[in-house]
């Protein structure tokens, strides 16, 4: 089994994804063996607890700075011997000390189809207002690796979302949720544990079974 942990810092809905998909038997050789929340107060940590899922917090507002805040997390991982890091709602760019010691162990969600409305600044809503603003048709989300920059690593999967008329920020976030975040998180997470990704620079090819 691939031992597992999960950073989040809002509401937790990838997190649930993730929760479920492992309850129904989706994610194979897989372990979540914890969440770690850089906010004391995050609802996912809620989602963690009624799981029965051990919750770390590791409050970002009490580091100083981005490297130990980085070296918290990387300890705890390492107390914990994962080996498998995923960010699910997580808000941080964590520096090359995390990414050196889990390089292409680390998956990320992002709510757009990469390389489009991504990098610095995109997250959360501010990512569906720049779509509906740009007047794109077609939007979606893409599951990564991470690197040390904003959604920069080599793409797993990823997902097309029509933008409908009329949608708003929050109608567009909700439908890029349901359709493709929901369900491109468990499936990356599921073949990483599988042993199924062979990443070859920025290419990840998905090896049959
Ligand atoms: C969502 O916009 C998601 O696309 C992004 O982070 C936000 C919150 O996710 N990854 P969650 O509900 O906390 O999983």
């Amino acid at each position: 089994m691939v031992k597992s942990a999960v950073l989040v810092s809002g509401g937790g809905t990838n997190l649930q994804a993730i929760i479920d998909a492992n309850l129904f038997g989706e994610i194979v050789n897989f372990e979540l063996s914890a969440v770690i929340s850089s906010k004391p107060d995050a609802y996912a940590n809620e989602r963690a607890r009624y799981a029965g899922v051990p919750v770390y917090v590791v409050d970002r507002a009490v580091f100083p700075n981005r490297s130990s805040f980085t070296k918290a997390i990387l300890d705890k991982l390492r107390d914990l011997e994962i080996e498998l890091v995923i960010y699910a709602g997580f808000n941080y760019i964590l520096d090359s000390q995390l990414i050196k010691a889990y390089e292409n162990k680390i998956i990320n969600i992002h709510p757009s189809l990469i390389p489009s409305f991504c990098g610095p600044g995109y997250y959360g809503l501010r990512v569906h207002e720049a779509v509906l603003s740009y007047g794109a048709k077609v939007t979606g989300a893409t599951a990564h690796f991470a690197t040390e920059a904003a959604d920069d690593g080599p793409i797993i999967l990823q997902k097309a979302v029509p933008v409908r008329e009329g949608d708003t920020a929050e109608s567009l976030q909700r439908r890029v949720m349901e359709e493709a975040e929901w369900k491109l998180l468990p499936e990356a997470i599921s073949l990483f544990c599988a042993g199924r990704l062979q990443v070859d620079g920025r290419i990840v090819t998905i090896r049959s079974c």
